[in-house]
């Protein structure tokens, strides 16, 4: 049996579509109720519903064997596991934001505000600036509108937010997309089931890449980034 945790919402929804159409279907997962685990014995699968910033614990802890996590969650948690795949969804990118018109002053120590610290104090030592790292847990936008904060790192997606709230993006801190990643342990014992999974959806996001961009993801070979 594998054991995979699949994120909450909408990212997890499209993903559980993923493993489906790999041959990993659960059917009772459709169904509109509040149960968190669901198992096709027949398959060897069984699937937890979890927070998406839990699932690098699932799996890191071994109580899933694979697991979907944004690579934000990864580089921010920086989980003891393999990175299996870049499913090529779930994109946006992390970033540096502030109000429009905004001018750093470098004498000045930065105060930063984050969901995402480690993330944000890994990219400003690499820049060899100090700052003032404030974590916060949600609507981080707010923080720079308020004086609470001089710059923010965190997601983009669409744009939306920061446009709405007179913000805009000094700098590109990573791309993020979904990653396949698995327990190193489990992935040892059950390197058979665990590659053929992988594989399965590995061919599912090649398809998909060559829908979006037939030329690049051919001249790039078959699989694009996120292996080990
Ligand atoms: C995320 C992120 C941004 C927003 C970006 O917030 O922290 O606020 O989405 O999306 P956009 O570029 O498409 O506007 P989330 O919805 O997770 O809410 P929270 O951080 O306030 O909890």
């Amino acid at each position: 049996m594998i054991n995979v945790a699949l994120p909450k919402g909408r990212l997890g929804k499209k993903v559980y579509d993923m493993f489906e159409k790999a041959g990993y279907e659960c059917p009772a997962i459709r169904e509109d109720n509040r149960r968190l685990i669901f198992e096709n014995e027949e398959k060897g699968i069984r699937y937890f519903w979890v927070k998406p910033t839990d699932v690098t614990i699932y799996v890191e802890r071994g109580a899933a064997d694979i697991g979907i996590a944004g690579k934000d969650i990864i580089l921010e948690y920086e989980p003891d596991v393999f990175e299996l795949l870049d499913l090529n969804m779930g994109k946006c990118r992390m970033a540096v934001a502030a109000l429009k018109g905004y001018h750093d002053n470098p004498e000045r120590t930065l105060r930063v505000a984050s969901k995402f610290p480690n993330i944000a104090s890994n990219y400003y030592a690499r820049e060899n600036r100090d700052i003032d790292i404030i974590k916060l847990h949600g609507s981080i936008e707010l923080a720079p509108l308020v004086g609470l904060s001089d710059v923010i790192v965190d997601i983009v997606e669409t744009g939306k937010t920061l446009k709405e709230n007179n913000l805009e993006v000094i700098e590109t801190v990573v791309p993020i997309s979904a990653r396949l990643i698995a327990n190193k342990a489990s992935f040892r014992f059950k390197t058979g089931e665990i590659e053929a999974i992988r594989d399965a959806l590995a061919e599912d996001v090649t398809k998909e890449n060559l829908k979006e961009a037939p030329e690049a993801v051919k001249a790039g070979g078959e699989q694009k980034g996120g292996r080990r």
